[in-house]
């Protein structure tokens, strides 16, 4: 089942784009792209860096086997058929775009709508059968082109987190998309022109959503952990050893250019030019479940989680190890709680698609995320629990009622032993307000 989920909308910001994109004028911090420049050159000594061959060989093998359709690979020469590996491997593992873009109209079909709150809807391509060339999918996937309403940019579409792959991994992902199976799926146009866009934002051609800016290397490799390390939006560690290198600058490449866990773990994740730093994976951004996904996953919205802060933050708790993360993405499941419940949506298909990567790839995003500096100060909040499904007070726990599908009544002392968004009152956990700020933040 394909439901598509409103996910970190660029629009506010793109919409503010439009009375210029530029960078905030001011100094950017200089400390670390000298840190940068060294950590470069400690890379650039190891030699595995250099040859991705192996690398690339890995991932285009598993692309092969986890695609879900079979791909036409009929004269394609061997170059072209790791390309269509790896295309996959981005497109069904490390990155989740049939998490938009597929439908009942099948895999990558298009059809699911967006709604803008208002200002229109946009409805998700069909990626089979693209008619885009090679140069126009790049410039799509770089600066938000949307090629077939020349007026204004994609703005569902998370082409800010795409664009920093390096040309031979956008050209894999093209590859992949011309040889899936075609299903004939027309969509519907977009209604976007009460948002007055600029037809794209043009590519900077250098790193400047972070608290640094940073020349851009290493457009002709795939994967590559030097391009990692110039997409951080953070300054990076100082104490990184030898061998967590190439892993945490490999999982920055991943996490900040394809899995995009900014765009959930951060709240808000951005303002028009730059990745909110100060909140960093630090999580809280509200997520509605769609009603008919909401007896299936028995959940109806979901809070993403705290990953880095320093007293919150789920990689700085004492239990934390890789093992412990990649059961709960193997398993999908909060496999560290007794018993273990399910994880809450959208994560529950992220994980999904994390399930099927390579382990070295997982536990380089593992190594970049617990490699992110702590985040502290007012951003740095537990974060609550997914507010569950239920159609009667048989579906919740004991002393729990189902009120509007939604369990409540859980004894509490503050708001955050409640569920998402709801609110601690005499002792029992409420059902959120309709006026909820929580409410209203829901994606
Ligand atoms: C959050 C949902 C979402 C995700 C994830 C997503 N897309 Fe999109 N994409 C959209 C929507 C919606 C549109 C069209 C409307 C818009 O954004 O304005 C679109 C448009 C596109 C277009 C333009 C197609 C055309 O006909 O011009 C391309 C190409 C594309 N997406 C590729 C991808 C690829 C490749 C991935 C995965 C790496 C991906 N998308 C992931 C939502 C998404
Ligand atoms: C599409 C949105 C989305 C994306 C992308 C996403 N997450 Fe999540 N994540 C969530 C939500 C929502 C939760 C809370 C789920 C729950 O309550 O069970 C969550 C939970 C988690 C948890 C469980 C934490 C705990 O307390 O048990 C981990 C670990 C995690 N995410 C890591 C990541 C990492 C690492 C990435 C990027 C590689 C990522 N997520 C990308 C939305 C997302």
């Amino acid at each position: 089942m394909r439901i598509p989920f409103v996910w970190a909308i660029p629009v506010a910001c793109v919409v503010a784009c439009v009375s210029g994109c530029t960078q905030p004028s001011g100094a950017v911090p200089s400390e670390s792209s000298i840190n940068t420049l060294s950590l470069e050159n400690r890379l650039a000594a190891e030699s595995r860096d250099d040859s991705d061959e192996v690398g690339v060989r890995a991932r285009a093998a598993q692309g092969l086997r986890i695609s879900p359709v079979a791909v036409r690979t009929s004269g394609l020469t061997r170059r072209q058929m790791l390309r269509v590996g790896l295309g996959s491997y981005i497109v069904n593992g490390t990155a989740d775009c049939n998490g938009c873009h597929g439908s009942a109209a099948g895999f990558l079909a298009g059809g699911n709508p967006f709604s803008l709150g208002g200002a229109g809807v946009v409805y998700a391509r069909n990626l089979t059968g693209l008619t885009l060339t090679e140069d126009q999918f790049m410039e799509t996937m770089r600066t938000g082109k949307d090629h077939r309403d020349q007026s204004g940019m994609l703005v569902v579409m998370p082409w800010l987190i795409f664009r920093w792959m390096s040309d031979e991994d956008l050209k894999a992902v093209y590859a992949y998309l011309r040889a899936v199976p075609p299903v004939q799926n027309a969509v519907r146009s977009d209604d976007k022109s009460n948002l007055h866009l600029p037809p794209a934002v043009p590519f900077p051609g250098k790193y400047t959503d972070g608290e640094i800016d940073r020349p851009l290397p290493h457009e002709a490799r795939s994967f590559s952990p030097r391009r990692g390390l110039a997409i951080a939006p953070r300054a990076h560690p100082e104490d990184l050893e030898d061998d967590e290198l190439r892993s945490y600058a490999l999982g920055s490449y991943i996490a900040n250019s394809m899995t995009a866990c900014n765009e959930c773990h951060t709240n808000p994740d951005r303002t028009p030019s730059k990745i909110n730093t100060a909140a960093y994976l630090s999580g809280g951004t509200v997520f509605g479940v769609p009603p008919p996904l909401q007896p299936v996953l028995h959940q109806v919205r979901a809070m993403s989680a705290n990953l880095v802060g320093e007293q919150y933050g789920f990689f700085n708790e004492p239990e934390d190890s890789y093992d412990r993360f990649r059961t709960i993405i193997q398993t999908r499941s909060h496999a560290d709680e007794t018993p273990p419940r399910p994880l809450g949506f959208p994560m529950v298909l992220i994980a999904g698609n994390l399930s099927k990567v390579l382990d070295d790839d997982l536990r380089a995003i593992y190594d970049y995320v617990k490699g992110v500096p702590s985040v502290t100060g007012t951003a740095d909040q537990p974060r609550q629990d997914y507010a569950r499904y239920c159609q009667s007070s048989t579906d919740c726990n004991a002393g729990e009622s189902c009120a509007s599908n939604e369990c409540i009544g859980k004894a509490c002392a503050v708001d955050i032993d409640c569920d998402t968004c709801q609110t601690c009152a005499g002792g029992a956990c409420a059902a959120p307000a309709t006026n909820s700020a929580c409410l209203a933040s829901a994606r």
